[in-house]
C-alpha cells in the first residue's frame, strides 16, 4: 500500500519523496470504532487528534449518517445555493446554525472547508465597507504563528515563512500583532489585566500605524492553535470588540477548530464572552463525516452586504452541498440527543488537571488548553531556555511521536512556532481514555526529559 501511495498518492504537508521502506513511515489508517482508530496492519490508536480536529463525535456513528446519506441522495444529490436557487436542507441548516450560534449571527454562506471561510469572511468584509463608502478598508489584522487555511487569500493571514515564501507575496495586506502565548514573557504579564491591556496597546498602535481607514478585518481564534492552545487572558476579547467599535473595522472569529464542543460550548467564544461580526467553522460542523465548511454573518453586516440590487459575487459549486447539510443536520441533532456539551463540561476539569500536572515534567514549559483541547510547549531547562537544533530534530522529530505511537496514541507532534505535543480527542472520550491520554503523554515526556 505504501508503494501505491508513494506512485500515485500526494499528502499534504508532507515530504512526500522521502515515504518508502527507507525513509518515513506511512500510516494507513484503516477503520474507526469510538475514539479508536485502526491502521492497516491491526494496531489500534486512540484517536487523540479527532482525525484532524473534526471527528467530534468519534467514529461509531455511521449507521445514522449512512442512513442520513441514503434518504438525502435519493432525494436530491446536489442543487447550487447559487444565481437565487437553493435547496431545503441548506435552508434548514442555516436556519439551525443561527439559533446555537452567538447572539446576532443570523446568516451563514457555506463552502467547502475552513480555507473558503475564512476567505468569505474577507471578502464580506471588503463589501461590508466599500458598500458603506469605505473601499479603502482592505487590510487585515491577524495574529503572529496562527493558521487559517492554505489557500492564496486565506494564507495570507499567516506570517510562517516556511508555507507562505515559496508562493511570493502575499495576496491580502496583513499586519501581524502579538497572540496571546505569555511563556516566556516578564513577570508582571502573569496578572491578567496586565497582560490584557499591553496586547490591547500594542494592537491599537498598530491599527494606528497602519491607518484606522485601511483596516478592513481583525481575525483570531478563540483558542489559536498553532503555538500550542493559546488561551486569551481576561478581558482579550472584550477588548477586541472594543477596539473594532472604535475603529470600525471587523472582528471575525476563526472558529475552524473551536466551535461544535471543542471547548465545552457551541462556539469557543462563548467560553470568552466574545461578541465576533462574522465567524468561521469547518471542521466538527459535520463532525468529519463530510466535508464543509461556513461562514456565519451577524445581522448589521448582512443589512449592509444584503442592499436591495447588491450582488454577492462570491461562490463555491459544492456551497451547502445536500449531503453535507443533511449530515450536519443530523450531526448537530446527535449532538444534542447524546449531551455531548455536557459530556464534554463533564469531564473537562479533569482532564485540565491531569494534562496540567505535565507542567512539572522538566522537559514542559507550559500547559495550554480549554474543554478537550490541550498543548504541552516544551522548552530545554527549567528556566524556560529553548531547545539546540539538534535536541529539538531529535525529540520532536522523533523519539516523542514514535512513543506516542508505540503507546497506541495519536497526538500531534509539531515544531513550527513551538515545539509541542497537542491533543484534540473526539468528544465521546471517556475518563478512561481521557486519562490514558494524559498517562501516554506524560510517559513519553517523561522519557523525553530525561535525554535533555
Ligand atoms: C483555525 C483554522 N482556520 C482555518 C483552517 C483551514 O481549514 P481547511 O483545512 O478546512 O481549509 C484551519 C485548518 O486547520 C484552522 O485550524
Amino acid at each position: 500500500m505504501t508503494t501505491t501511495a508513494q506512485r500515485h498518492l500526494l499528502l499534504n504537508m508532507t515530504a512526500n519523496g522521502s515515504l518508502g521502506s527507507e525513509g518515513e513511515e506511512l500510516l494507513v489508517i484503516r477503520r474507526g470504532e469510538g475514539p479508536y482508530v485502526d491502521d492497516t496492519d491491526g494496531r489500534r490508536y486512540i484517536d487523540g487528534m479527532s482525525g484532524l480536529y473534526c471527528c467530534q463525535l468519534g467514529y461509531s456513528y455511521g449507521p445514522e449518517f449512512a442512513e442520513v446519506a441514503d434518504r438525502q441522495l435519493r432525494e436530491l444529490c446536489y442543487s447550487p445555493l447559487w444565481s437565487g436557487s437553493a435547496h431545503p436542507t441548506a435552508i434548514e441548516l442555516a436556519e439551525r446554525l443561527s439559533r446555537i450560534a452567538p447572539v446576532d449571527i443570523e446568516h451563514t454562506f457555506f463552502s467547502g472547508g475552513g480555507a473558503e471561510a475564512v476567505e468569505t469572511a474577507w471578502k464580506i468584509a471588503r463589501r461590508y465597507h466599500a458598500l458603506r463608502g469605505e473601499p479603502g478598508r482592505v487590510k487585515t489584522i491577524a495574529r503572529r504563528g496562527a493558521y487559517h487555511g492554505l489557500t492564496v487569500g486565506a494564507l495570507s493571514f499567516t506570517d510562517d515563512p516556511g508555507l507562505t515564501e515559496p508562493y511570493g507575496p502575499s495576496a491580502i495586506e496583513t499586519r501581524f500583532v502579538s497572540n496571546t502565548n505569555r511563556l516566556g514573557l516578564a513577570p508582571e504579564f502573569a496578572d491578567d489585566e496586565v497582560y490584557t491591556a499591553w496586547l490591547l496597546a500594542e494592537l491599537e498602535v498598530a491599527i494606528l500605524t497602519e491607518g484606522p481607514q485601511t483596516v478592513a478585518m481583525l481575525i483570531a481564534e478563540p483558542v489559536q492553535n498553532r503555538g500550542g492552545c493559546i488561551t486569551p487572558p481576561h478581558g482579550y476579547w472584550q477588548g477586541l470588540r472594543a477596539l473594532a467599535d472604535r475603529y470600525g473595522f471587523l472582528l471575525v472569529a476563526d472558529e475552524v477548530i473551536t466551535a461544535f464542543g471543542r471547548l465545552g460550548e457551541w462556539f469557543g467564544g462563548d467560553l470568552y464572552g466574545a461578541r465576533p461580526d462574522l465567524v468561521t467553522v469547518a471542521k466538527g460542523i459535520t463532525a468529519g463525516y463530510a466535508p464543509m465548511g461556513a461562514t456565519l454573518v451577524t445581522d448589521h453586516v448582512a443589512e449592509v452586504i444584503n442592499r436591495p440590487g447588491q450582488v454577492l459575487n462570491h461562490g463555491f459549486t459544492f456551497s451547502g452541498h445536500p449531503l453535507s447539510a443533511a449530515i450536519a443536520l443530523r450531526s448537530l441533532d446527535i449532538m444534542e440527543r447524546d449531551r455531548i456539551l455536557d459530556h464534554v463540561r463533564g469531564l473537562q476539569d479533569d482532564f485540565a488537571r491531569r494534562m496540567s500536572a505535565l507542567r512539572d515534567l522538566p522537559i514542559v514549559g507550559d500547559v495550554r488548553g480549554a474543554g478537550f483541547f490541550y498543548s504541552c510547549e516544551l522548552v530545554g531547562d527549567l528556566e524556560g531556555g529553548r531547545f539546540s537544533d539538534t535536541a529539538r530534530t531529535a525529540l520532536v522529530a522523533d523519539l516523542i511521536p514514535r512513543r506516542l505511537r508505540e503507546a497506541g496514541l495519536l497526538a500531534r507532534v509539531y515544531n513550527r512556532s513551538a515545539p509541542l505535543v497537542q491533543v484534540a480527542p473526539p468528544l465521546i472520550s471517556d475518563r478512561a481514555v481521557l486519562d490514558r491520554i494524559a498517562a501516554i503523554v506524560s510517559d513519553t515526556l517523561t522519557e523525553a526529559s530525561a535525554r535533555i
